[in-house]
Parts: structure tokens; C-alpha cells; sequence
């Protein structure tokens, strides 16, 4: 037996090895990250979990027969060492946090051999995305990965930390559940007992940390797994994590204000930066308004220009038209965009089409002088609005998109706005751009369907001013929700929800839910609602939307474990997968053929 293991247990991290450590005894356990032979003499870098560390064999300090193993050691073995730390007897390495010191080993063994790699255990690799999700074991030993789990796990301990800290009980809720309206399809898992029945996966816990409120918790928070099966993209997973919050007796300020300080927890304590708190709020309407987005990057200014009264009286047709016919011409002034080739400018106007806008209408101001093809038309009120109020000076360009659908012209100029953010570098890397958007309609219209949907869920409560236009213009009514929104991404949403079994089923007859499917479906929440439910709201965060901006990573399949394709399949364990006709017969369950 060795005496690795039993008697001379793992002493040290690699990459924990320093300069004062020179002169102790050191056990490491880990991979051959590499190995280099110089005439007799070998190094390897030894890594582990901590980092790296040189290890240096020789005839002098090994054994005979160690040394044999020595010279076999390939990339990815797994060994164990037992040396003396010292100064390196060649240069320092400064790339390395160990670079200073050495293992002069005494006693090696290895444990494992490794089949050569797919690829390299590197910061970076050329491999493909799906031989590294095949290989995804293999892929989480890269530091890059390696850094991001590690920090996602003291993310969910700092949220734990915290919450504990405000009071809030933690629970796990049902897996197994009844489908819970968040506007995606559901997971369903048959019943093997009930057959012809099925659950659905939770899209999130809602409606139980709602029961939890009825039940008298009145803080509940919960780190949970949601499932749902939606048209995937580099922000959303078929499975994902949500750290879950409610609270009874609450306004929004006081969701808000707690969700504030996990924030700034988790800020401080993973990226040392302080949040300035309160974080900044603005209603939807202002959002919309003044970045043409309800997630808007706030780390640069460049905000949208409502040129719709000037339009009116425009002697350019497009704006003038679109500004007679109740539509919206809106922009912005694109600080040094004059530099832009009439190519990338062509580029610009063929991005606003992709979401629907007619065209883009531009000048550039140079020498005092506007040019370009709006040039023209820039009269005396627009040459006041763009340069006294825009603040329009030479080298910059000003674009504008008119449409007679509002809305289309406030997206396409939201989008051309965060696109410009990107081009123009506005945006240092570095920074976070925290804002709350609040006030949330309740409704929108399913451009499908052309039916009301929620714009949040069903649940959310309805200003109370605004509750007589659920029957008389739902479109207008605004809700007391909100999302947080850190680098234009929406990290978190939440609401005040309805606790009044009366209002809760005019929201269900406005999104043309009847009596019975209602009954059907969340009829243990108005039951509920009728036993002393307490005024209550909550959040949920996207945690894996949040750990990807702390780690800076561009994608949220960065920070997962074990994450799936954009065709929400496992590469790794082939899931999902065909299953034996044995198994289908027992849950009742037959094939069609598609
Ligand atoms: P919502 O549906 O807005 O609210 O979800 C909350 C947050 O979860 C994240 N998120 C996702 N992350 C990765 N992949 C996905 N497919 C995905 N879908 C959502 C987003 C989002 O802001 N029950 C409500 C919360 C509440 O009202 O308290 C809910 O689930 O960051
Ligand atoms: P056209 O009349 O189509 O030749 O367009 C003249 C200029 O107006 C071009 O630069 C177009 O990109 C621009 N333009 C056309 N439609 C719109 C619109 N809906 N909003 C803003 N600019 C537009």
C-alpha cells in the first residue's frame, strides 16, 4: 500500500506554493500540466484545483525506480509528489503566482494515466464548442472554467449569507409540479401511477412561494433550478438557476432595497466594487423613452432624441408623414460617428431594417457643416436640436428612424443605440451599469395570437389606481413591477402581487382565462387567496445571467456546469434519448410518427 494517500496526506494547493514556504516539506496531488525533460533532469508542472507548480526530478534526490516512472509521465497523469520547497535553481517564471519556487522531489507515485487529450487544458483552445461540451469533464479543468465555478459557488454562498442575514427562511420546493405560467412551454414527466396524467417541471417556484406568504413565512428565499422549454440563446438555458425570493407586508421600495444589498454583497465580495446604493429607478415609460429598450445599458449616455413635434413641420416627407400619422421619429447623436465609411453607415441602416424600421435618415456634421442625406432638411428648429440641446459637435453623426407603429421606431433605435455603444467602444469593460425599470404594463399584445398576454405573469399586481381600465383598457394599465438590469441585461424581475381573490380573476378574465380553466389550473391559489392571504411580492435573479457578468463571460453556458447545446441537448450524456418500448408501455405512453 502506498504510503501516498494513507500516511502522507495532500499538504498544499500548487498554486499555493510561495517563496517564504522555501525549506518545507510539500505533498502535491494532481495532473501533469506539462512536461519538459532536460537530459536526465524532468519538470513537470503540477496542477491542481490552486494552480501550477514546477516539480523538478532527479537521479540526486529520486529513487531509481521513481525516476523510471519520471521519465513515463505524460500530460493529464494523475500523481502525487512529496519533495522539498526551494528557490528555483533556474529563472523565476513571473507568469506564474509560484514562479519563484520548486519541488525537488523525493518520493513519486502515479496514481492514473491518461489517454492523449481532445484538447489542451488551456486559457485558451481552438477546439470546437462541441468537442469541449462532449468532453465538458475535460473542459472544466481549464482555468477559465475552473475561475467561474469557483466563483458561482461563493456567489450562492454570499446570497445565502445574505439572506440569512435579513431573516429569510430558506425551502426547497416541488420538482414534480403543475404548470406554472411564465410564458415558456413546460417540461413534462408522465405519471407511471396515474397514467395519462403529467407533471410539468416548475418554469419557477411562483405560485408556492406565493402559498409560503399564505402560510405566514413572510421572507422565503430559495436557490432552485427552473425549466424551460423555449427557442434557446446565449442568455437562456432550457434548465436554469434562479436565486427566488418573497415577502409579506412589502412595497416594491422594499423588494428592491433587499435586493440592492445582495447585489452589493455580491459585488464587493467577488469583484471588490462598491455599488453606490440605491440603485437608480426609472419606469418603463422613461426607459422606453430614453433608451428605446425596457433592459438598457447605462454605462453611456447617447440617449434617444424624440424629434416627432420638429417632424411636423420637416421638409423631409418620410418624417413629415410618419409625424402626421401619430408615428415617432427618434435617434440619437453618435459622438465621433462621422468617422463612419458610407459603407458602415449602409451597414447601420440595414441593421434598424432587421427590426422592422423603413430606414435610417443621417448627417454628420464636419467643419461646421452638416452633410449626408438629412442634410438638406435640417432646418432651424433641427439644427437647434441637434446642436444645442444633442450636443452635436464636428466628427459626429446623427441617425434617426421614423415609423408609423411607435414602437417599431423606439426598438430599432433602442437596438442601433446598444449596437453604436459596442462599435464606438463606449462601453469600458470594466464598469457595471445597475438600473431598476419599473411601472411595467401589465399587458401586451401576442403579435401571434393577437390576444392579451401577461408582460410579466398573471399574478402581478396592477396599480390601484389603474384597476378600473382592466375592463375598459387593459393595454393601459401598469403594474407595480420591476426588473433589474445590470450592462443592458435583465438579471432579475419581480412584482407586488395580487392578494385579492377579486382582482386575480379579473386579470385572468382580461387575458381571456375563464372561470373553469382558471379553476383548473391555479385553483389551489384562489383557495388560497380566500384564507388571509397577506399583501406580499418578491424577485427572482437569473443566476446564471449574473455570475456570467461577474465573471465577464459572454455566454451563460460559461458558467454552468454542465450546460446544453442551443438545440437544449447534452452532448456529453446524449440527453435527451430514446428510451426502451418497455418503459413507454409501463406509462401508458405510445409513439406517433411525426
Ligand atoms: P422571470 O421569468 O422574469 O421571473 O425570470 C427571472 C429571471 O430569470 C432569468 N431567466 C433565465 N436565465 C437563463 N435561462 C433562461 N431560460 C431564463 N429565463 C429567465 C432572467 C430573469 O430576469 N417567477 C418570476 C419572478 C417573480 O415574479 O418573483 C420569474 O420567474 O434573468
Ligand atoms: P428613400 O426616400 O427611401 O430613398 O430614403 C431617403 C433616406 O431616408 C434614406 O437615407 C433612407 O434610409 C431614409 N429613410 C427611409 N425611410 C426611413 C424611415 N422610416 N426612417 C428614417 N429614415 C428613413
Amino acid at each position: 500500500m502506498s504510503r501516498f494517500i494513507t500516511e502522507w496526506k495532500k499538504s498544499h494547493g500548487a498554486g499555493e506554493l510561495r517563496i517564504e514556504d522555501a525549506g518545507q516539506t510539500a505533498v502535491l496531488m494532481g495532473w501533469v500540466d506539462a512536461v519538459r525533460n532536460h537530459g536526465g533532469t524532468i519538470f513537470i508542472d503540477l496542477r491542481d484545483r490552486f494552480g501550477v507548480a514546477q516539480v523538478v526530478f532527479d537521479g540526486a534526490s529520486l529513487g531509481e525506480a521513481d525516476m523510471e516512472v519520471a521519465k513515463g509521465l505524460r500530460q493529464e497523469y494523475v500523481v502525487a509528489v512529496r519533495g522539498t520547497i526551494q528557490k528555483r535553481a533556474g529563472k523565476p517564471n513571473p507568469k506564474l503566482a509560484t514562479g519563484e519556487v520548486e519541488v525537488v522531489s523525493t518520493d513519486l507515485e502515479l496514481f492514473n494515466r491518461s489517454l492523449p487529450m481532445p484538447f489542451q487544458v488551456a486559457d485558451e483552445v481552438d477546439a470546437k464548442e462541441e468537442t469541449r461540451l462532449k468532453y465538458r469533464f475535460l473542459d472544466l479543468r481549464r482555468p477559465p472554467l475552473r475561475k467561474a465555478m469557483i466563483l458561482r459557488s461563493e456567489a450562492a454562498r454570499l446570497a445565502r449569507e445574505y439572506f440569512a442575514s435579513q431573516g429569510f427562511v430558506e425551502f426547497d420546493t416541488p420538482i414534480l409540479t403543475k404548470s406554472t405560467p411564465e410564458g415558456a412551454r413546460d417540461y413534462l414527466v408522465p405519471s407511471r401511477v396515474n397514467q395519462g396524467t403529467f407533471f410539468a417541471l416548475p418554469q419557477s417556484p411562483q405560485l408556492f412561494k406565493q402559498l409560503l406568504q399564505v402560510s405566514g413565512y413572510e421572507r422565503y428565499y430559495q436557490i432552485c433550478r427552473c425549466f424551460r422549454d423555449e427557442d434557446l440563446r446565449a442568455d437562456r438555458q432550457p434548465e436554469f438557476t434562479q436565486i427566488d425570493l418573497e415577502m409579506s407586508f412589502v412595497d416594491p421600495d422594499d423588494v428592491m432595497t433587499t435586493a440592492d444589498g445582495m447585489i452589493a454583497s455580491m459585488f464587493a465580495g467577488l469583484k471588490n466594487v462598491e455599488v453606490p446604493l440605491p440603485i437608480p429607478r426609472i419606469t418603463y415609460e422613461q426607459a422606453m423613452t430614453r433608451f428605446g429598450v425596457d433592459n438598457p445599458d447605462v454605462r453611456f449616455g447617447m440617449e434617444l432624441i424624440d424629434l416627432t413635434d420638429l417632424a411636423k413641420t420637416s421638409g423631409f416627407q418620410v418624417f413629415k408623414s410618419v409625424a402626421g400619422e401619430g408615428g415617432l421619429v427618434t435617434g440619437m447623436v453618435a459622438s465621433g460617428g462621422a468617422a463612419f465609411s458610407r459603407k458602415e453607415v449602409d451597414a447601420l441602416t440595414e441593421f434598424v431594417k432587421t427590426y422592422g424600421a423603413g430606414g435610417l435618415a443621417w448627417t454628420k456634421r464636419a467643419d461646421g457643416k452638416f452633410t449626408g442625406p438629412l442634410a438638406k432638411f435640417v432646418d432651424e428648429a433641427l439644427e437647434k436640436a441637434l446642436l444645442h440641446d444633442a450636443g452635436m459637435k464636428d466628427g459626429d453623426l446623427a441617425l434617426f428612424v421614423a415609423d408609423r407603429d411607435a414602437s417599431v421606431a423606439r426598438t430599432a433605435a433602442g437596438r442601433l443605440r446598444g449596437h453604436l455603444g459596442n462599435k464606438l467602444s463606449l462601453v469600458n469593460p470594466d464598469e457595471f451599469g445597475f438600473i431598476w425599470v419599473t411601472d411595467f404594463p401589465m399587458f401586451e399584445r401576442d403579435e401571434e395570437t393577437g390576444k392579451l398576454v401577461a408582460m410579466h405573469h398573471p399574478f402581478t399586481s396592477p396599480n390601484s389606481e389603474d384597476l378600473d381600465l382592466l375592463s375598459t383598457d387593459p393595454l393601459k394599465v401598469k403594474t407595480r413591477a420591476y426588473d433589474i438590469v445590470i450592462n443592458g441585461q435583465e438579471v432579475g424581475g419581480g412584482s407586488i402581487r395580487i392578494h385579492d381573490r377579486k382582482v386575480q380573476s379579473q386579470v385572468f378574465e382580461a387575458l381571456g382565462i375563464g372561470e373553469e380553466e382558471a379553476g383548473r389550473k391555479f385553483g389551489f391559489l384562489l383557495e388560497a387567496l380566500s384564507y388571509g392571504a397577506p399583501p406580499h411580492g418578491g424577485l427572482a435573479f437569473g443566476f446564471d445571467r449574473l455570475v456570467a457578468i461577474l465573471v465577464g463571460a459572454d455566454s451563460i453556458r460559461d458558467v454552468i456546469a454542465f450546460p446544453k447545446t442551443t438545440r437544449a441537448a447534452c452532448l456529453m450524456t446524449e440527453a435527451p434519448s430514446q428510451v426502451d418500448t418497455e418503459q413507454l408501455t409501463e406509462l401508458g405512453i405510445g409513439l406517433i410518427e411525426k
